[in-house]
């Protein structure tokens, strides 16, 4: 199975989570190829089995430019028949906007047709013990639905 996982981080918080996933997928036998969003075209979903986008929210309800331009190619595809996850770290002082480009991914995956495989992790800062676990659970999520 091929799974694709793109993150968006400015801080190092995201590439962490991004890299913590690709290590658990890698270890239940998944094929897997992380990039940066911005050095990404989205098309690249196109050839995977599983589409992950895992991202950082900042300026509570927009979008920064490499989100948005990832985000823009991403509503032109047609997803379907393929598996979506995303995830992502944010700062609960954010209160409604927690997490924001997370949840706005999430329903631009189902929009071009992707299904979700489990559902979105969210995780406050830096990636702590509690929040490795959700990643290995979620990784396991995917493993148990895709894997024979
Ligand atoms: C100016 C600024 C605005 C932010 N806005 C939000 C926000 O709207 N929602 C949220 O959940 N986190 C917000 N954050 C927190 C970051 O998303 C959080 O620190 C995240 O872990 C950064 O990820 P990174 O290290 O991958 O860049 C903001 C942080 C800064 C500095």
């Amino acid at each position: 199975m091929k799974a694709r996982i793109v993150y968006a981080s400015m801080t190092g918080n995201n590439a962490d989570i991004a890299d913590i996933l690709e290590e658990e997928l890698q270890d239940y036998g998944f094929d897997v190829e992380t990039s940066e969003a911005e050095f990404t075209d989205a098309n690249d979903y196109l050839s995977s089995d599983l589409c992950i986008f895992v991202t950082y929210t900042y300026g509570e309800g927009t979008m920064t430019d490499e989100i948005s331009d990832f985000y823009e190619q991403l509503k032109e595809l047609n997803l379907t028949g393929k598996y979506f996850a995303v995830m992502g770290s944010g700062d609960m002082v954010y209160a409604d906007h927690f997490c924001e480009n997370v949840f706005d991914f999430e329903k631009m995956f189902k929009q071009v047709g992707a299904k979700e495989i489990t559902k979105p992790v969210t995780i406050e800062n830096a990636p702590d013990d509690e929040a490795i676990s959700k990643i290995e659970n979620a990784a396991k999520e995917m493993a148990d639905q895709l894997n024979d």
